[in-house]
């Protein structure tokens, strides 16, 4: 069965291109991209979703709307476009909002996000800010099952990636999100081959 993909993004959508390019390319197979949404219009990856890609790009703006308020606006999007509870998947791509519990119990364990660190270290914001002044050796990235937690989901891959002594926060997050653009398209490759079983806390690949 196809799975429809929604990407929602809020900026650059360097992890967004990623996933699309390895659709495109069929490394991943059994999905469709079927829309990217933003919540601000300006972002980049609108552009390339529709003219790269073309993917429908929708814009879903907050205007001051918080919670399931707003998140509803988003479904409605995404089941228009085929992404549905059922058989669709939905993947946070840099989409700097907390997703509501209804959000989250409507779509249960078809929400995927990628975070910048070894979750459960610094979670929330300026991840990469954070593991520097706690001053780790090793931090990387973490894809996750979306809960009604900010990013603690059972986690499904992660890639660690070492912290150098020139680092500031610019190098070290560029050399984290190189990492992204890998673990992300095979944590969604993986979920759209049916290989991913969830026990508990626990993701098991089979
Ligand atoms: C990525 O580094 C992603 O891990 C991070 O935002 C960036 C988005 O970049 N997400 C978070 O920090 C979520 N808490 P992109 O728009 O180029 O994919």
């Amino acid at each position: 069965m196809t799975i429809n993909l929604g990407i929602l993004i809020s900026g650059r959508g360097s992890n967004m291109d990623a996933i699309l390019g390895a659709i495109k390319s069929g490394r991943i197979k059994n999905t469709k991209p079927s829309v990217v949404i933003s919540n601000k219009p300006d972002a980049a990856g609108l552009k390339i979703a529709s003219e790269k890609y073309g993917v429908p790009a929708k814009v879903v703006p907050a205007d001051g709307l918080k919670g399931w308020d707003y998140d509803q606006k988003v479904v409605a999007v995404l089941q228009a476009h085929g992404v549905t509870p059922q058989s669709g998947l939905v993947c946070l791509a840099g989409f700097m909002r907390i997703i509501s519990p209804e959000f989250v119990r409507q779509y249960k364990m078809r929400i995927l996000n990628i975070h910048p660190a070894l979750l459960p270290s610094f979670p929330g914001l300026h991840a990469q800010k954070q593991a520097l002044d706690y001053g780790v050796k090793v931090t990387g990235c973490t894809v996750h099952f979306v809960d009604e937690g900010v990013d603690s989901g059972p986690v499904i891959l992660q890639k660690a990636v070492p912290v150098m002594e020139g680092d500031d926060e610019e190098a070290l997050s560029a050399r984290i999100l190189e990492q992204e653009h890998q673990l992300y398209p095979e944590a969604v490759r993986l979920f759209c081959e049916g290989r991913i079983k969830v026990q508990g806390r626990r993701v098991l690949v089979t």
